[in-house]
């Protein structure tokens, strides 16, 4: 859906965007292209549901439905949103992102590449939730080629609570996508005013509206009332430009969850059910029991590909370190947390990478 009603003339535009510059301060970058008296960005929105399109439930307390609100529905409802650019938005899904699916996924990217091909596009806005956004971004940072601003943006409350979060970090997205300083930055998460890289963000707490932080980086930058400050120059992200299958699904990938007390069990019933790779989400330095790294080097030898990441929230899984991956036949995350390194190991099992060198050296690539 075309948001036409947020359309104007290029004119009345360019004099509405000067007043918004004025009011955000002219060292913005969307002020300065506005000051220029060059046209407004095109930026896309699509939404695929999430709190930040959640409403208030009958059932009252703090309850409420996510995805209930359209893309458009909530940038009609942002004051000033359209000075900042030339608006569409479409409904790709409505789903809360603990459904988030190969499908939704294949989905966007198919979009993405048909706006970029055809030139409609200086920016991507996706709303999203925010318990896989982590997984979205990093998904989309895989397969998409592309210096165009991609901005996935989200919220803790609902769009009927007080103090909803959503319209300000929609606004905010809105900004990081029609700004050129955005360009070649990979794909961003935007929320609380801070600007996040796709491979670093984790939600870290599960209310708090400054859930997102980059433990191991640190954030890209920061969006405050005059300016987005990016805290390092742009460089092209060096990811691994995996192709997609025609169509979903991907390959399966378990992550089994490592704990006190563990047995082999869970590693056997992930490859009775047909996990094509296995991500250990391990203990500290990506370690398990012994009865469970053994379970894991017997199903690296029938072929199952077997990552080894941590359950710990922050820092690096090593090679070689407390477990002889050489010899077993593993990979190892480095950075990546478990559900970002299975989103990787999925795309490289489609692509047909499943030597552990190989595969280790695309979980390498910053
Ligand atoms: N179910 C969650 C989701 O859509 C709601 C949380 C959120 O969006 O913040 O991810």
């Amino acid at each position: 859906m075309t948001l036409h009603p947020l359309r104007s003339t290029r004119s009345a535009r360019t004099i509405l965007g000067l007043a918004a510059a004025l009011m955000i301060g002219l060292a913005s970058p969307v002020s300065a292209q506005q000051a220029s008296g060059t046209a407004l960005a095109n930026v896309l929105v699509l939404g695929t549901g999430g709190t930040i399109a959640g409403q208030a439930n009958a059932r009252a307390g703090n309850a409420y439905d996510s995805g209930k609100v359209s893309a458009a529905n909530l940038i009609a409802a942002i004051p000033g949103i359209d000075k900042l650019a030339e608006i569409s938005a479409e409904q790709i899904s409505s789903i809360g992102s603990q459904d988030m699916n190969d499908k939704v996924w294949f989905d966007l990217v198919k979009r993405i590449r048909a706006a970029i091909d055809n030139k409609e596009v200086d920016g991507v806005v996706i709303t999203h939730g925010t318990d896989t956004m982590e997984e979205t971004a990093f998904f989309l940072q895989n397969v998409l080629d592309t210096d165009v601003p991609i901005v996935l943006v989200g919220s803790m409350r609902p769009s009927t609570a007080i103090g909803a979060d959503g319209p300000a970090n929609l606004y905010d997205a809105m900004r990081v996508a029609s700004a050129p300083e955005s360009r070649g930055r990979g794909v961003l998460v935007v929320l609380n005013d801070t600007i996040h890289g796709a491979r670093w963000v984790q939600k870290t707490n599960t209310t708090s509206v400054q859930t997102f932080r980059s433990p191991d980086a640190g954030p890209v930058g920061y969006v405050d009332t005059g300016s987005l400050r990016f805290l390092q120059p742009a460089v092209a992200i060096k990811t691994a430009k995996l192709k997609l299958p025609d169509a979903p699904p991907l390959p399966r990938v378990d992550i089994i969850y490592s704990h006190a007390n563990m047995d082999a069990a869970e590693v056997e019933d992930a490859v009775k059910r047909g996990a094509k790779g296995i991500v250990l989400a391990g203990v500290g330095d990506g370690n398990s029991s012994k009865g469970a790294i053994d379970a894991l080097a017997a199903a690296a030898k029938q072929g199952v590909v077997v990552v080894r990441s941590t359950r710990v929230g922050s820092g690096y899984v090593n090679r070689n370190v407390e477990v002889e991956d050489d010899k077993l036949g593993f990979a190892v995350s480095l950075d990546l947390n478990p559900q970002k390194a299975r989103v990787l190991l999925e795309l490289l099992i489609a692509n047909g990478i499943t030597d552990p060198s190989a595969v280790q050296q695309a979980f390498a690539q910053p």
